[in-house]
């Protein structure tokens, strides 16, 4: 496929968490869904996956693992199905790489305000009961950078999380005015796309809303790393047995039947949920096998089979990567990411006056 035919088809961009520990949560919820999407669009749309390496040390990290934990996650999503080593639709780069992330970032913090960044939610967690001093400006301006990542590369489609709303929107807000700040200079745009609003995003990754798998331990809350309860979460690194442990004493209820009903039997409902996503078959398909069957030992016993399954495939395919194949096609989509960025800096360099017109 040459570049210019790429150029043409919508491109389709993710930022790949750089996480030490990932979930099954993050699998099923963010990393499965992407690679079913480069399956079903990947003929027709331009994929684009990155680790924002720049973003992670937002808050504190250990700085000694950096780099090479950069690479794991690459081989994680590789091994997760989310990456196709051999194929060309997608392209693959970390984020420091490609320098023009960095340089728009600057630009576009100029065109935002601290009030805009002052009512991000993520903000307000992450620095909330913290002093000032230790509050660094990078995490306030985490979400400019990440309307860099996006509009460089003039993707429409950006698939994430509900906790990553309020970060889209506003990497719409800023391309849209900039588009119309200078208008003037370019008549299509500045950013020639800017991604598509949050209900268009959502239709897209095919949800009606989007998911969340819960802890467990603790069926009303989501299933995180940073959880203390660490027998509700399932890590990419436990072993089948361990794994199939924590299912066996998952939380559910004393109702005594099956049925999928999120408020009154959220443990079941995360059981019924885990299994539709990994079997890959409709929820409707799946509560209608088990509704009404009173056994939740049953249920418990075929999701640990199916994680187990997963997981040793999972860490099987992990263990076969081939370090110097996942290099060059790093390098090879640090030089198309480049080569496109550079393109859309100049744009703006030019539309702000940075560089002649
Ligand atoms: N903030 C995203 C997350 O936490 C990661 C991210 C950074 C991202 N830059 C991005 C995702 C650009 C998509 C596009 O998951």
């Amino acid at each position: 496929m040459s570049q210019l035919q790429n150029s043409h088809r919508p491109r389709v961009l993710t930022g790949l968490r750089s996480n030490s520990n990932l979930t099954i949560a993050n699998y099923l919820g963010a990393i499965l869904p992407m690679s079913r999407l480069a399956k079903k669009y990947g003929q027709t749309h331009d994929f684009f996956m990155f680790v924002p390496d720049l973003h992670s040390f937002t808050t504190q990290i250990n700085h000694d693992e950096l780099y090479q934990n950069t690479i794991q996650n690459v081989k994680i999503y590789v091994a997760a199905g989310a990456i196709d080593l051999s194929s060309s639709n997608v392209t693959i780069y970390r984020q420091s790489f490609v320098s023009q992330h960095a340089e728009l970032a600057w630009i576009l913090d100029c065109f935002t305000h601290m009030g805009e960044l002052g009512r991000m939610t993520q903000y307000k967690d992450k620095s909330s009961g913290q002093q000032n001093e230790s509050v660094t400006v990078g995490l306030f301006n985490y979400p400019v950078l990440m309307a860099a990542d996006i509009l460089l590369y003039n993707a429409q489609y950006v698939p994430l999380g509900d906790d990553q709303k309020q970060h889209l929107e506003i990497t719409r807000d800023i391309g849209l005015r900039i588009n119309e700040r200078f208008k003037d200079v370019f008549a299509n745009g500045v950013f020639t796309t800017v991604p598509e609003p949050w209900k268009q995003q959502l239709e897209f990754s095919g949800l009606s809303k989007a998911l969340r798998i819960r802890s467990l331990r603790n069926p009303t809350k989501k299933m995180s790393k940073s959880d203390t309860d660490e027998s509700g979460v399932i890590l990419l690194s436990d072993t089948p047995k361990i794994a199939a442990k924590k299912v066996m004493s998952a939380t559910t209820d004393s109702l005594g039947q099956i049925k999928f009903d999120r408020v009154n039997q959220p443990g079941v409902a995360n059981l019924l949920e885990i299994l539709a996503l990994l079997q890959d078959r409709p929820q409707e398909a799946i509560n209608c096998e088990w509704e009404g069957k009173t056994s939740y030992g049953d249920l418990k016993k075929a999701v640990a089979n199916e994680i187990g399954s997963f997981l040793s495939k999972f860490q099987n395919g992990l263990e076969q990567i081939d370090e110097q194949k996942l290099m060059q096609k790093l390098q090879h989509g640090e030089e198309r990411a480049r080569e496109i960025a550079g393109a859309q800096l100049l744009r703006v360099q030019q539309a702000v006056g940075l560089r002649q017109r």
